[in-house]
């Protein structure tokens, strides 16, 4: 298959490293649909040329998500490559909640977003690259997935391990057909997911990252690029840090 055949659906694309991720393979020629809750999805995608387009969904709705797949092979063909990036980590006013003052309600919406949608979107999405034996899929996870986390709650950390785990086990499953399945995990990145709480967290957070600076989406955006590429062929259930050094593993 020529790289400009390739079909790719990246979730959580309006803005930050999903929208790096969209940029960078877009620049490849691939054909991209940007999924994001936000409607300025639309514009992103807009900026991106011709074969970039948006499709507005909640990725913790199991009808959408089902949609936005069914969306993306109706106007390229397949779905050749899926990055579940989309994400948040509810921090009210800055602070991280301590499991005991934690609502039900803020665990469950964390984990039907960062995690249930990508299990879901998996689900949605293989069938396409069994059927021309070639897939990547390439799971955003965090640093607050590998270690303790400074900053993330215990849902959101709990949320990232868990796609670590995730990752590794359909890695197994579907190796056989031609797909790869792989985690990123970021440290901090000067995203506007990381900017939201005022500078202070990240000058504290910069003291802490040996390299001395955030990182930077686009960053992200070439790794994902690579382990999409046809070079990662035999690259599977791992997870990849990138995060200045803050964390070793
Ligand atoms: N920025 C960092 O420092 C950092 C570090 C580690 C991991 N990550 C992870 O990287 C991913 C991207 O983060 P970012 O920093 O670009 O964040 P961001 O908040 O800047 O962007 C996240 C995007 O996801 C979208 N989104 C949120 N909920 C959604 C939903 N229910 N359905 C569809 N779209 C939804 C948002 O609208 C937004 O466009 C996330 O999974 C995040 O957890 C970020």
């Amino acid at each position: 298959m020529k790289s400009q055949d390739r079909v790719a659906i990246i979730t959580g694309a309006a803005r930050g490293i999903g929208a790096a991720i969209a940029k960078n393979f877009a620049e490849r020629a691939y054909s991209v649909l940007l999924v994001d809750a936000n409607a300025e999805v639309t514009e992103t995608a807009s900026s991106l040329g011709p074969h970039a387009q948006a499709f507005v969904a909640d990725v913790s709705s199991t009808d959408s998500v089902i949609e936005a797949v069914r969306n993306c092979a109706d106007r390229f063909g397949s779905v050749d490559i899926l990055v579940n990036n989309a994400g948040i980590s509810p921090k009210p006013n800055g602070v991280k909640t301590p499991v005991e003052a934690m609502d039900r309600a803020d665990w469950d919406r964390v984990m039907a977003i960062n995690l249930t949608g990508a299990f879901m979107f998996c689900k949605a999405v293989i069938p396409f690259m069994r059927e021309r034996g070639w897939g990547r899929i390439i799971n955003i996870s965090s640093m607050a997935g590998r270690s303790r986390s400074q900053l993330a709650a215990a849902h959101y950390s709990a949320s990232k391990a868990g796609m670590i785990g995730f990752s590794r086990v359909l890695a197994g499953e579907v190796a056989d057909a031609g797909i790869t399945v792989n985690c990123v995990a970021p440290g901090r990145i000067r995203s506007p997911m990381a900017v939201e709480h005022g500078e202070q967290l990240n000058i504290e957070a910069m003291k802490r990252i040996p390299v001395g600076r955030l990182g930077k989406p686009e960053e992200i955006g070439a790794l994902v690029a690579f382990l999409a590429s046809e070079e990662a062929a035999f690259i599977t259930g791992a997870t990849y840090d990138m995060n200045g050094g803050e964390f070793m593993g």
